[in-house]
């Protein structure tokens, strides 16, 4: 069965590489449980001193799976606390540094994830996308705290509501990324940095990350997020956006009121 997330460790380095390319990378719940359970693994392993992210294909990824989330939607059963997300915590608690390679398109937590990233290269092509609203959603994975705090609300408000574009040119001068390189030398330009870091005193890394991020603060901030989640997806304006998708046209949201 092909592997949707491929692990491998190498010269003090996790690379968790998202390999659904057929759905652009589209993220499963399996999916979901593999980053987590490696994110989460790392602190713990000597030999890892950076995790690296990265993906095959066109795009680094399309965001959650639509129809992972059309099956929550319609589900009768109370979510139990076992059916969350397990990424989320990890990146929440991760003392590891991340380093994100954003290929073609990251779309929904394709670009909440590089939040809890602590270095972003961009392809120079790539555009960073976080269409919530337009699939009648809310933003998640702590972003409804972290983004207006590295970019400003009106810019973040932007990126939610309307689903704007962010050129990778744009992400570099707002703070999202660190910088961009030819999609060609992207793969090798985010490894050399996350070498660069795993070369670097372990414990100054890892107390210089942590003392970066408030960690309960944003454990809250993500429950907070989830409950509204839950409610949009189990909301006829997420069955529209849903339908509007799967039949490849505008969602019509006229109706509701
Ligand atoms: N969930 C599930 N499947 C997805 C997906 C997603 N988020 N994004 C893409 N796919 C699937 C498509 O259904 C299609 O499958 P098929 O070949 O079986 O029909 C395949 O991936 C290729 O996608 P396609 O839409 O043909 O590619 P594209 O290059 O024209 O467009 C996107 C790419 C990412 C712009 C478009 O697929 C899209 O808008 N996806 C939804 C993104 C989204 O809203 N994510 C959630 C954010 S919260």
């Amino acid at each position: 069965m092909t592997q949707h997330v491929l692990v491998e460790k190498s010269e003090k380095l996790l690379v968790l590489t998202l390999n659904r390319p057929d759905k652009k990378n589209a993220l499963t719940r399996a999916m979901y449980a593999t980053l987590g359970a490696e994110i989460a693994n790392a602190d713990a392993d000597p030999n890892i001193r950076c995790i690296l992210i990265k993906a095959n294909g066109d795009m680094f990824t399309a965001g959650n799976d639509l129809a992972d989330f059309a099956a929550i939607g319609n589900a009768t059963a109370a979510p139990k606390p076992e059916d969350a997300n397990p990424l989320l915590p990890a990146l929440a608690r991760s003392r590891t540094p991340i380093v994100a390679a954003v290929n073609g398109r990251a779309l929904g937590i394709g670009v909440t994830l590089l939040l809890h990233c602590d270095m972003v290269y961009m392809a120079d092509d790539a555009l960073l996308i976080a269409p919530f609203v337009n699939l009648a959603l809310v933003p998640e994975a702590g972003s409804s705290l972290l983004m207006p705090l590295r970019i400003g609300h009106v810019r973040a408000f932007e990126m939610f509501v309307l689903g704007e574009p962010v050129s990778a040119g744009k992400a570099v001068s707002w703070g999202l990324a660190n910088r961009t390189v030819p999609a060609a030398e992207l793969h090798a330009a985010a490894r050399a940095a996350a070498l660069a870091i795993a070369a670097r005193a372990p414990a100054s890394v890892v107390a210089t990350k942590s003392l970066m991020r408030d960690q309960e603060g944003m454990l809250a901030r993500m429950s907070e997020e989830s409950g509204n989640f839950l409610r949009q997806l189990k909301s006829a304006e997420f069955k529209e956006a849903f339908n509007a998708f799967s039949e490849r046209r505008a969602a019509d949201f006229s109706k509701f009121g």
